[in-house]
């Protein structure tokens, strides 16, 4: 079993994986700055884990720190999570997701190559695609960039391949995750934005609340069956796991490899809002507004590479997705901390 180094492991979907790890076995070690996350993430793991969870607080970017806990801690392997990931501030502040997620990344990678340490798992994104000239994507689909924070995963996936080429020795799974959402089944944790959601899920979830009246829904005239956006919802438990089979495979292989993760399903804004209010009971009203800039009509993966390589497959529907998130959302209307 392996011991895991887990930066931004306070997140979303670090606090997932870290979860999964440590009930098939693994140890962990979370690095969190908490610049987009809660300590009471850590109270709410040990709580499903029934053991103490550790983390070391501290910032990618900084190089002593990261050393430090590289030498008071066993870490065999690194999954990448801690990044910035808010597609429209990275218009607004594209050198903060330079430096953030870029140079973090820079910096990472020379200290585990100081250490010695030579297996990566990271999180890149469907957004590396851009705009997909069909559906579903295969990860040999032409690549392409709509925003600065896709710019910051395209190239951050290019160093992680220079780095493999250049030092044989070093290992990486690159994961391109669809569109995340859910929540562990307890209940504890689940997906927490700070201020205004940018992305559907959370949205819908504060409207069912009652923190917000309606969901705008960003467009009703794409090519797509009933005019709204078409993406790859993907159970961010089904994700957690798939970082786990990606771990044991690059301990196992000593591949390279590069895979999406999503259901191969589409389903568009209107028909999630639907199963939402199934799985509910609560109304969503809904007010068609214009497109969003940047947004594209569908995307979808194809998930069989990492079907056969690793041997996962998404298990859960959006019928279980929208249950879990609201089991989340309404056991913390307010999140991890009512003032985030
Ligand atoms: P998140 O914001 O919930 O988690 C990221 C964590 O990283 C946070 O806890 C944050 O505090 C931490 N962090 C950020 N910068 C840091 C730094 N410099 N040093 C230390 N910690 C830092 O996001 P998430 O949804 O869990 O996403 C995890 C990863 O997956 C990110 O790389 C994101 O780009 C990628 N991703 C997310 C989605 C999505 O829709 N959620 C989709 C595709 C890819
Ligand atoms: C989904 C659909 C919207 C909000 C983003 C990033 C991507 C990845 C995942 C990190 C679209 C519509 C949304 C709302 C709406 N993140 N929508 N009203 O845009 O597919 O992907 O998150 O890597 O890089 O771009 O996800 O959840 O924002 O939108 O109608 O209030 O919901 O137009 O069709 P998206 P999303």
């Amino acid at each position: 079993m392996a011991s895991v180094m887990l930066t931004g492991g306070a997140g979303y979907i670090g606090s997932h994986t870290a979860v999964e790890l440590i009930e098939s076995g693994h140890q962990v070690v979370i690095v969190d700055n908490f610049s987009n996350s809660s300590p009471v993430v850590l109270e709410r793991l040990q709580q499903i884990v029934g053991a103490g969870i550790v983390c070391e607080r501290g910032d990618i970017r900084n190089a002593d720190f990261l050393t430090e806990v590289f030498q008071r801690h066993r870490v065999d392997a690194v999954i990448h999570f801690a990044a910035l990931k808010a597609v429209g501030e990275s218009c607004e502040q594209p050198l903060n997701y330079f430096e953030n997620n870029i140079s973090g990344t820079i910096t990472l990678l020379q200290v585990m190559q100081q250490q010695r340490v030579n297996g990566l798992v990271f999180s890149s994104s469907a957004t590396v695609y851009g705009q997909p000239e069909s559906c579903p994507i295969r990860e040999d689909a032409a690549l392409g960039i709509t925003n600065p924070y896709g710019r910051t995963k395209l190239v951050m996936e290019q160093l992680i391949n220079d780095i493999c080429t250049a030092h044989p020795q070093f290992k990486a799974a690159i994961l391109r995750y669809f569109n995340p959402v859910g929540a562990h089944v307890s209940g504890l944790i689940g997906e927490d934005p700070g201020g205004i959601p940018n992305n559907l899920m959370p949205f819908i979830c504060q409207v069912a609340v009652g923190t917000r009246p309606q969901l705008n829904v960003f467009g009703n005239d794409y090519p797509t069956p009933d005019g709204t956006g078409v993406r790859d919802y993907i159970h961010v438990v089904d994700l957690a796991r798939a970082h786990v089979a990606a771990l044991d495979y690059l301990l196992r292989e000593g591949q390279n490899i590069t895979v999406n993760l999503g259901t191969g399903c589409g389903v568009s804004v209107l028909e999630l809002v639907q199963a939402f209010e199934q799985a509910s009971g609560r109304s969503v009203p809904v007010n068609i507004a214009p497109r969003r800039p940047g947004d594209i009509a569908e995307c979808y993966a194809d998930p069989a590479l990492a079907n056969r390589l690793l041997g996962w497959q998404a298990e859960y529907d959006v019928k279980r997705m929208c249950v879990d998130a609201w089991r989340w959302q309404s056991q913390n209307p307010e999140g991890f901390e009512p003032s985030r």
